[in-house]
């Protein structure tokens, strides 16, 4: 602590372990899940599921009630919160939560269980760290996006006044737990979408897992679990990684790595009516920075060929028509804004070789559409 006269700075730092855990039998009496639920011994449990598992997946819903009830802690009815991003779009499920929380006195020794896609994720998320400031919360996550990366994040959000994550805050959940058998109840549609942030952190991070999802993508198409198991866990990995030894967890500098490609996804989510999965507009959005790499003069032309080429043999959209929409170029101005401070947008040079740049020229995004389209 340095002090003198009037003026005192007092550093003090919190530490944190991030839990992260893999399992496919996750109401076995020895799962992660009843071990973390064990170590954090909450007061009271109130568990809240994404209708899409109810509708989809019923005999999972059925093993989950049975494990709550045999439980030895006080456990609330179990809330079932409408999924997908109206979920984020408005009000609803973060009041269904916080009055939940109310009605049933939980405090910051009680636990909240989420399982559901990353907007119930988000959704929820944001509920439980405004409540009481803070109330802890163990995360499901139940599609191929949120267990490859928004489970992991330390993010929850909401959007509001038509912007995306507009509302939100830093608050690390008290575990992660990754079922991969609920993966198998999503459409064809959610299982392939979250692939692209799997692609997105190889791109960045890791050349070697870049060739691993080159060489199973269509084991990947044709939904071996296997394959999917393996890409899951080190997309989560690589982003549990990043921000535990990243050194910014919380986004304070201006570089944010992790949102290669999410510029123009996040704008394109906007501009399409959430029509494209955040998933397919990642990959758009990866099309367009790798793309504007090249005419950058930054990468080679055919290390952007094979990346888009990745995601398109995984069935992953790399262009869409409202890509002309000139709205779309305001995601510049807006991603700035969102974090603050200079524009900092992550380019490639090469695979895991990344470059922060701090301007981006209209000429070149259009000129990179052009090509895209
Ligand atoms: N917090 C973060 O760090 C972060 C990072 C990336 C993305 N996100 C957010 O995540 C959201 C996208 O999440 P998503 O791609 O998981 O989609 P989603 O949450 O929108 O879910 C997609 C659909 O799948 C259904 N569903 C969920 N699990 C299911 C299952 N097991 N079986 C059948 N249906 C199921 C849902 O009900 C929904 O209809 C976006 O809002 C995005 O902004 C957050
Ligand atoms: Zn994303």
């Amino acid at each position: 602590m340095t002090q003198s006269n009037d003026s005192i700075d007092a550093n003090f730092s919190v530490s944190w372990t991030h839990r992260l855990r893999f399992t496919e039998h996750p109401f076995s009496s020895d799962s992660p899940l009843n071990q973390e639920i064990s170590k954090l011994n909450p007061l009271t449990l109130l568990p809240v599921i994404d209708r899409g598992i109810v509708n989809e997946n019923p005999s999972f819903v059925e093993s989950l009630q049975q494990w709550l009830d045999s439980l030895k802690i006080p456990t609330s009815d179990l809330l079932i919160a409408n999924g997908g991003e109206g979920a984020k779009n408005d009000s609803q499920v973060v009041d269904m939560v916080l009055e939940s929380i109310n009605a049933n006195n939980l405090c910051r020794k009680s636990c909240v269980l989420v399982i559901g896609g990353g907007a119930v994720l988000d959704a929820v998320g944001y509920a439980t760290s405004i409540a009481h400031r803070g109330i802890p919360i163990i995360r499901m996550p139940s599609t191929t996006l949120s267990q490859c990366d928004s489970g992991v994040g330390v993010k929850n959000a909401v959007n509001y006044f038509g912007k995306k994550n507009f509302l939100g805050v830093f608050d690390p959940p008290y575990a992660v737990i990754n079922d991969l058998g609920l993966l198998e109840s999503l459409d064809n549609r959610h299982w392939i979408s979250g692939l692209s942030e799997a692609v997105k952190v190889a791109l960045i991070k890791d050349e070697k897992f870049f060739v691993e999802i080159e060489s199973c993508a269509q084991e990947l198409v044709n939904r071996d679990s296997a394959a999917m198991a393996s890409v899951v866990k080190k997309s989560a990995i690589l982003h549990l990684e990043h921000i535990t030894k990243g050194g910014d967890p919380f986004e304070r500098l201006d570089a944010r790595p992790l949102d290669f490609g999410h510029w123009s996804a996040h704008k394109l989510e906007q501009i399409t009516n959430h029509t494209l999965t955040h998933g397919e507009a990642v990959s758009i959005g990866l099309a367009i920075d790798l793309t504007c790499s090249v005419r950058l003069g930054l990468l080679k032309e055919s290390v952007a060929t094979r990346a888009i080429a990745l995601l398109q043999a995984l069935g992953l959209p790399t262009a869409h028509a409202e890509l002309v929409n000139n709205a779309l170029l305001d995601g510049i101005e807006e991603f700035r804004q969102h974090l603050g401070g200079q524009l900092t947008l992550l380019m490639l040079k090469g695979i895991a070789d990344p470059i922060d740049i701090h301007e981006l020229d209209t000429p070149i995004v259009r000129q990179a559409i052009a090509e895209l389209l």
